[in-house]
């Protein structure tokens, strides 16, 4: 549940669009990176905050790959898998991330440290094949610099 700062905080960013749906997206963010996914509570807060119905909510976050409904690990590690990434050799990446983590895409490991997520274009062509971890960009990968992503010193996981 927001508190009363961050809820003002909202607020007041909300407050700087003339229509309040205009900060559905910051709103959403937000409320993602407090919980890590966008459960239904959070969904309820931002409907409250910004104006639009749950099924709005859920459109938008239906559309942006980078909102996560579901619960995650602790790190994301998104991999791309469109045109020029898969041509550079994604598809073994994501199947050789599903073998390190021990468990199907989208599922948190089992140590909840990292969820491995496939990815539209990331933006980084030029780095195929990439991968964002959290927020960072990692390219071109390769078996070794894939599995020093995910390793435990660099997920925080044992
Ligand atoms: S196709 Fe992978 S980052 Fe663009």
């Amino acid at each position: 549940m927001l508190n009363e700062d961050e809820r003002a905080h909202l607020a007041a960013h909300i407050g700087h669009y003339p229509e309040p749906r205009a900060g559905a997206i910051y709103t959403l963010q937000f409320l993602q990176r407090k919980y890590g996914h966008l459960h239904n509570e959070a969904l309820r807060e931002a409907s409250a905050l910004c104006g639009l119905s749950i099924t709005q909510l859920e459109e938008l976050v239906s559309f942006y790959p980078l909102l996560l409904r579901r619960p995650v690990g602790r790190r994301v590690l998104r991999i791309c898998d469109s045109i020029a990434c898969h041509m550079a050799g994604a598809p073994a990446l994501l199947d050789e991330a599903v073998r390190l983590s021990g468990v199907p895409l989208g599922q948190p490991s089992a140590d909840g440290a990292v969820t491995v997520l496939p990815h539209v274009c990331l933006g980084l062509c030029d780095l195929a094949p990439a991968a964002l971890l959290d927020e960072a960009a990692h390219g071109p990968l390769d078996a070794a610099a894939l599995a020093a992503l995910v390793a435990p010193e660099n997920t925080g996981g044992q």
